[in-house]
């Protein structure tokens, strides 16, 4: 073993938090908190994840659990794919019978990327695959005083190549977990410890008193900003929703009666604008709620409010489709609607 590893193992064992997940070797509880880690910090994802467990304690009783249940005990976390994911997973497992033992296998489990497919095949494995976070990255950066910008498709392969060498093959298990608890807790993003770290005598940037500048970011384009509101106008269980046909974004994904706006209006604007008023002339509405969600895409920022209406008479008679409401969930709409309607379900 490296002298890199020895020291960050020796660290981790003396410094590692206490968490629930690094207690146990089942793949099924390393796979959970592994998703639900994804997304959220571990002081906020603890309560969650002890919850999920109480509730689903193993394969088959989230294969067998009803979608709506796996949603509600999801509640909070939001990204609610990642627990339809989950789910759908554990039904192929459950009919293959046991947890995949291969990172190959692992990582055909839907929801499952290459992190997740490292981080479960060596924690409950030891299998010796490197997990390559946003910490190993941060903290290779520093240490080698890499000029390679983090965020882009080559840096994946660099770093993924370092941390791989770097691995202790006796023991991926526990450098795995130590190199990330080591990135969150000495080498943070802001203020790293130095002062106390015990690789800093190796360390290439705090060496050449450059910390400060890695890990090295490629400037991003500023997001355009968009204001879409779209409306969901409803009578009698029906609704209406178009195909975008439009060249671009979301072309052929179903969408809700929708005006766009390239700068930030306010209700009222809304309201009287020309198109509102066509679509509701006759008709006796009253709007139940109004919903905002905030959709990144790579060049884009999308600020979006989902208004609710509910129409007394009629809805409105102009070239979109009817359709029974509980049916849109068939039709393809963007992550942006599927958002909005993921919130209405859960
Ligand atoms: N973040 C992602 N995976 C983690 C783990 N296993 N322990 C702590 N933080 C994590």
């Amino acid at each position: 073993m490296g002298l890199f590893s020895k020291k960050i193992i020796s660290w981790y064992k003396d410094n590692k938090r206490d968490l629930p997940w690094r207690k146990t070797k089942d793949p099924y509880k390393i796979w959970i908190s592994e998703i639900i880690l994804q997304q959220t910090q571990v002081i906020q994802g603890l309560p969650y994840y002890n919850h999920f467990i109480k509730i689903f304690p193993n394969i088959r009783t989230l294969a067998l659990a009803d979608e709506e249940e796996v949603l509600k005990v999801w509640q909070g976390l939001g990204y609610y794919s990642r627990a339809r994911n989950l789910h759908f997973a554990s039904k192929q497992i459950y009919k293959i019978g046991r947890f995949p033992k291969k990172y190959e296998e692992i990582i055909e489990l839907k929801g499952v990327g290459e992190y997740t497919a490292a981080a479960i095949a060596s924690f409950a494995f030891k299998l010796p695959y490197a997990v390559v976070d946003g910490n190993v990255y941060r903290l290779l950066s520093r240490f080698y005083a890499i000029n390679i910008p983090i965020n882009t498709s080559k840096s994946k392969q660099i770093f993924t190549k370092l941390a791989q060498k770097l691995l202790s093959n006796n023991k991926p298990d526990i450098f795995n977990q130590a190199i990330m608890e080591f990135g969150s807790q000495i080498c943070k993003a802001k203020k790293p410890k130095c002062k106390i770290c015990p690789l800093r005598t190796d360390c290439k940037a705090y060496s050449s008193s450059k910390i400060e500048l890695f890990p090295v970011k490629k400037l991003k384009v500023k997001e355009k900003k968009l204001y879409f509101d779209y409306f969901f106008f409803k009578k009698d269980k029906t609704t209406l929703i178009k195909k975008r046909m439009e060249k671009g974004l979301w072309q052929n994904l179903y969408e809700f009666p929708l005006i766009e706006f390239d700068k930030k209006t306010n209700n009222k604007e809304i309201l009287q604008h020309q198109k509102f008023i066509f679509w509701t002339k006759g008709i006796e509405f009253n709007i139940e709620s109004i919903s905002e969600f905030e959709h990144k895409l790579s060049h884009r920022i999308i600020h979006a409010r989902f208004w609710e209406v509910n129409c007394k008479n009629k809805l409105p008679e102009y070239s979109y489709i009817k359709i029974n409401t509980k049916l849109i969930t068939s039709y393809a709409v963007s992550r942006l609607t599927e958002k909005f309607l993921q919130s209405k379900i859960c």
